[in-house]
């Protein structure tokens, strides 16, 4: 380990590791330009690697949201850190346009381990993040067919805040809009439990066996007989994650990519919340393909949150029939993030050898069919989808008209963390009118629970479900 030049070691852990004061707290909230951050601080995690993570009054939570859907392998997993310090010690920054050793094994490992058509794709990687990731992903489409700049994007759908990105995604309670917005064509996001043909037994992310995919043929329609302009490429959520983990249909994929592929669109899958195991696939892709025996994989993906296990990074893989960016097409001061990087091959590696997707996989279905159980006696439950720790519980007021249940969902993550349990929620779904949609419950816990853990949550689930509906 370096030797410390300037400062000494204690001064360097009195800045980092030393207790906060009430005073510090009170000046950080009135220099702070965000004004709703939450009250509680969190410190540190149980132990290293845990799905509990610390609060400065003491307390310890169970965590099902991996902080934004990223600690896949726990709070402060040991194994990243090692890898962080590590690398710390050898090239922590260089020009986007040098190789490093990190660099040269992170790509050949991405490409190797792309789904589908991607295998032995292209590799790009930034420091920012998913929106970035789309960001270079349209950049590419806009070089490879000159002819539009639209994009087809879903209801639902999110996929970053830059200004770009804001666009694309559904819009959100916020007080400006994004840029650009006529390069946006929306369409319908196959929600089958809220089917408009009213096909009633879409469940579970499953459609309706009579369903013919009417939504499917509105795509088409929108973009073959009324487009807005010319579409070049199509991003979509195969799983939407922030809209309320909503998985598409496999036929409605496979539809998609028949019409993409007609109409040389390019299809842009974003797995921002779906890569790197939380299916119970290394990628969302994956499983569909292994589920369904159905190729649905894209000409571009993007990736992030877990990507490196609670590190910064956004990765664009994209197919070697496409022409690739120059230096200045795809450009930013962090570029080549090295400690990003080195997690990421780290968590590649601790995913690969223990079967982490795997897990993920099995402890999912034994959250969801505990659910699934509970849902026969209580009617507030209306849907629940996985797959794998991709968890959401839909809340609704009653079981036929499925009406949202807004303020059970609120209940909820506020009755959980009494209990010490943290539940994520989907965003809110506004309408013009200022009404809102909020009603998914998202169980999203690290990948690597052990079997006492997944009871744990089965438990305090029940427990903070029944305590929430009593106090409504
Ligand atoms: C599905 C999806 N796409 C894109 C993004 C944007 O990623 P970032 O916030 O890293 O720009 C997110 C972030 O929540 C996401 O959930």
């Amino acid at each position: 380990m370096n030797e410390p030049k300037y400062l000494k070691k204690e001064e360097i852990e009195r800045l980092l590791t030393y207790p906060l004061n009430e005073e510090e707290i009170i000046i950080c909230r009135k220099n702070h330009l965000l004004t709703n951050v939450r009250e509680h601080i969190i410190t540190g995690s149980r132990e290293p690697g845990s799905i509990y993570f610390k609060t400065q009054d003491g307390r310890e939570i169970l965590d099902c949201t991996s902080q934004a859907w990223v600690y896949n392998l726990g709070h402060n997993n040991p194994d990243i850190s090692y890898a962080l310090s590590i690398q710390s010690q050898q090239v922590t920054h260089s020009w986007s346009y040098f190789l490093t050793p990190v660099r040269v094994r992170l790509f050949n490992k991405i490409a190797e381990i792309a789904p589908g058509q991607l295998k032995g794709g292209k590799v790009s990687v930034n420091n920012s993040g998913g929106g970035w990731a789309l960001e270079c992903a349209i950049r590419l489409a806009l070089i490879n067919n000159k002819k539009g700049n639209q994009f087809i994007v879903f209801r639902r759908g999110y996929h970053g805040s830059s200004l770009v990105m804001m666009g694309a995604s559904q819009r959100l309670p916020m007080r400006f809009s994004g840029f650009g917005q006529d390069h946006w064509m929306r369409n319908f996001f196959p929600y089958c439990f809220h089917c408009p043909w009213n096909y009633k037994e879409g469940f579970s992310g499953k459609r309706d066996k009579s369903c013919n995919l009417e939504c499917l043929e509105m795509v088409r329609q929108n973009i073959e007989m009324f487009p807005t302009g010319t579409p070049i490429g199509c991003i979509i959520e195969p799983m939407q994650g922030p809209g309320g983990q909503i998985p598409a249909p496999v036929d409605f994929l496979v539809g998609l990519k028949e019409i993409c592929k007609n109409n040389k669109i390019l299809l842009i899958y974003d797995e921002a919340q779906t890569g790197f195991g939380r299916t119970g696939k290394m990628f969302g892709t994956e499983w569909y393909e292994s589920t369904y025996n159905k190729d649905i994989s894209p000409d571009i993906m993007t990736l992030t949150k877990g990507a490196a296990a609670g590190v910064p990074i956004g990765i664009t893989v994209a197919s070697t029939k496409l022409r690739t960016l120059t230096e200045f097409e795809e450009h930013s001061t962090f570029a080549s993030p090295p400690l990003a990087m080195a997690a990421c091959l780290v968590n590649i590696e601790i995913l690969q050898k223990n079967n982490i997707p795997q897990n993920a996989d099995k402890q999912g279905k034994k959250i969801t069919s505990h659910i699934k159980d509970l849902s026969e006696s209580i009617p507030q439950i209306g849907d629940v989808r996985g797959p794998g720790l991709f968890i959401g519980v839909e809340f609704v007021k009653d079981p036929d008209t499925r009406e949202p249940h807004n303020q059970l969902l609120e209940k909820m993550v506020h009755v959980g963390w009494k209990n010490g349990i943290f539940f994520g929620e989907q965003m809110q779904i506004m309408s013009t009118a200022g009404y809102f949609i909020q009603n998914t419950l998202k169980i999203k816990p690290p990948l690597i629970i052990n079997d006492e853990e997944t009871e744990k949550i089965c438990e305090l689930f029940e427990k903070t479900l029944k305590e929430s509906i009593k106090s409504l």
